[in-house]
């Protein structure tokens, strides 16, 4: 079936695997991936698809009505995967309103501009919302989130998610817009920015730095493979219920001081290191503020009602990672240099 479908944050790490995984897998689909190429977003990440003849990319601020309308009046869209948002809680909790404005203003603007170009016929349209487990706040030692969790959330990026959530299911109820909203845990892999936990500690580990770990390391995060949260967006596009909700997660409880080990025995074989030489680098820092302590999620209705499950084990996604950011150091080159490198300073040297 012919579709033009609007990928919004196709250049980010998670939007690259979603925008490839489309591209090639329904040739018939035109995809057009509207990305403002904030210092997160990357064209380098879609090399394998940039060339095909159904993907089409459009630098285009989501926070901008007029950009958004021209799109929709240029595609005729039949329906939106919606990725792009601003997504490092650290980041948020230096500069919060960034995040009010992409999450929450950004989908507020998609949305409308669906209510308004769809208006005369939503039958075989979608909005679909891509979003975190971080909405449902902080676990204790047990439990899970169900998609029946209340909503809790502790940081601003959280909230600005939680407040985009909340306007996708208003859009549904008020407007009859259909919508499918999904809800995943930390994601790792190929193509993410080394400011989020897994692709830093790569990158420091191989050029010799601190591994720098938060508080005591005693937080626990659910680790998905991206190539596996691509798949399940594909099954939720395709099979999801209009109106409903699926929590996308990897059954894959990790404390990160535990995950920085194995991460640090990996790198010494793969460096042909001495065994225990990364472990040295780690280095416990001043913890996050309001650091949330376990995210671990119940995927159980995403795998019985669609039948999707992870994979590959995190061992394996692990290091096919570590592999990927060994064998494409020019990347991590060229996303690290100019504005990063502020970043980093501002995060962790000027913070000890
Ligand atoms: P990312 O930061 O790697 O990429 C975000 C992309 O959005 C970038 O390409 C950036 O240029 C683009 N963008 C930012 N502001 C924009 C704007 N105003 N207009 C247009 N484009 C803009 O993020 P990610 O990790 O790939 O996350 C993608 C989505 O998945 C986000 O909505 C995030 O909340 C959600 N999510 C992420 C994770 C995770 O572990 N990374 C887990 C669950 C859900
Ligand atoms: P992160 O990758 O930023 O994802 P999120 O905050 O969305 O879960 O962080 C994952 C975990 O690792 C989180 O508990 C914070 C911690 N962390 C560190 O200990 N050190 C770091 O340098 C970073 C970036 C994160």
């Amino acid at each position: 079936m012919k579709k033009n479908i609007l990928i919004t944050g196709g250049a980010g790490f998670i939007g690259s695997h979603v925008v490839r995984l489309f591209v090639t897998k329904y040739p018939t689909y035109k995809i057009v991936n509207a990305d403002a190429l904030t210092y997160a977003g990357n064209l380098e990440n879609l090399n394998e698809v940039e060339d095909k003849g159904n993907y089409v990319f459009e630098k285009a601020d989501i926070t901008d009505g007029q950009t958004i309308d021209d799109l929709f009046l240029k595609y005729h869209f039949d329906a939106v995967i919606h990725l792009a948002a601003e997504s490092h809680v650290d980041r948020s909790i230096m500069d919060p309103l960034s995040f009010v404005k992409t999450n929450v203003l950004g989908t507020g603007i998609l949305l409308n501009a669906c209510r308004v170009h769809w208006k005369d016929r939503m039958e075989g349209k979608l909005f679909y919302h891509v979003s975190t487990d971080e909405v449902y706040g902080s676990l204790g030692k047990e439990g899970f989130f169900t998609e029946e969790t209340r909503y809790d959330p502790r940081s601003p990026y959280s909230s600005s998610k939680a407040g985009s959530d909340h306007l996708v299911r208003a859009y549904f109820h008020t407007y009859g817009l259909p919508v499918v909203i999904s809800n995943c845990s930390n994601n790792y892999g190929s193509h993410q920015f080394p400011e989020k936990l897994i692709p830093l500690a790569i990158r420091n580990i191989k050029n010799n730095k601190p591994v720098p770990v938060y508080g005591k390391g005693e937080n626990i995060r659910d680790w998905l493979w991206v190539n596996d949260h691509a798949r399940a967006i594909d099954f939720i596009f395709h099979q999801g219920k209009k109106g409903e909700t699926y929590n996308i997660g990897g059954f894959n409880e990790w404390k990160n001081i535990d995950l920085i080990h194995l991460l640090c025995e990996i790198m010494d074989r793969k460096l042909k290191r001495e065994k225990g030489t990364s472990a040295k680098l780690i280095t416990f820092v001043t913890d996050r503020a309001g650091h949330d302590l376990r995210y671990a999620i119940d995927a159980a209705k995403l795998n019985k009602e669609l039948g999707w499950k992870p994979s590959v084990r995190f061992e394996e996604g692990l290091e096919k990672t570590v592999d990927w950011y060994l064998e494409n150091e020019a990347w991590l080159g060229h996303v690290t240099s100019g504005a990063y490198q502020q970043y980093y300073e501002d995060q962790y040297v000027k913070r000890k």
